[in-house]
């Protein structure tokens, strides 16, 4: 299945996409990882987004289409995948279609997690990840058993640069100047599934479990 997983920051994208990609045994393509990934490794491309990703804004779009067509390319995604995070704006879309069309190749369905501001900030704020192996947690809502050492590595948990309140705010505009107008593009698609993204992680992907019954 080729899917598209989009909604604001902080909506439980990567949360859900773990869940996801485990059922339907998909690849998760998640731009904001990738880039994060090339900045840790300061490679060209990773020097080249640092400055907007801590600024809360989009890396250009050349960019990043970029690195989606190359990712798209390999083996894995051959039986589907699903894209965390991207396309982000209207010509990321219309590359992207371009991009599975070369390849014969359509997105099947587009999910799209509705979650107010107020829990984004909420849950944004509390949010650590693990600075080895990226594991992600919640001080409230998912904390790890020891304060700051990650379950899965015993790596130390530490906060995204781009999760301060004041740079959460600006994802916010940004999602809604740039990303939001994909949910029309989607909906006149027929691809649309919209999911009310609030309530327990369990909640949450059994909503996306039914949308998706009817794709499969
Ligand atoms: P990216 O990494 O994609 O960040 P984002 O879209 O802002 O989303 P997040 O990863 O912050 O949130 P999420 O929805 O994955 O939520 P999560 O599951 O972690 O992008 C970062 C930056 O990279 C961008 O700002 C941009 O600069 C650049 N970039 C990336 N893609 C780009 C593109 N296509 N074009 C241009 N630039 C691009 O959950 C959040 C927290 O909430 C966690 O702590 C979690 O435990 C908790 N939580 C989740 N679900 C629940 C629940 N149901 N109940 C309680 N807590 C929950
Ligand atoms: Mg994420």
């Amino acid at each position: 299945m080729n899917l598209i997983l989009m909604g604001p920051p902080g909506a439980g994208k990567g949360t859900q996409a773990e869940n996801i990609c485990i059922k339907y045994h998909i690849p998760q393509i998640s731009t904001g990882d990738m880039l994060r990934e090339a900045r840790k490794e300061q490679t060209k491309l990773g020097k080249e987004a640092e400055s907007f990703m801590v600024a809360g804004k989009l890396v250009p779009d050349e960019v990043v289409i970029g690195i989606v067509d190359e990712r798209l390319a390999k083996s894995d995604c051959q039986n589907g995948f699903l894209l965390d995070g991207f396309p982000r704006t209207v010509p990321q879309a219309d590359s992207l279609a371009q991009i599975l069309t070369r390849r014969n190749k359509k997105i099947e369905a587009v999910v799209s997690l509705d979650v107010p501001d107020t829990l984004v900030i909420e849950r944004l704020c509390g949010r650590r990840v693990c600075g080895d192996c990226g594991a992600s947690y919640h001080v409230a809502f998912a904390p790890s058993k020891k304060e700051d050492v990650c379950d899965k590595c015993s790596g130390g948990l530490i906060q995204r640069k781009d999760d301060s309140e004041v740079t959460i705010k600006e994802r916010l505009r940004v999602y809604r100047d740039q990303t939001q107008p994909l949910i029309s593009y989607y909906q006149q698609k027929g691809l649309l599934k919209a999911i009310d993204g609030t309530g327990t992680v369990k909640e949450i992907g059994e909503r996306i479990g039914k949308a998706l019954e009817a794709v499969v």
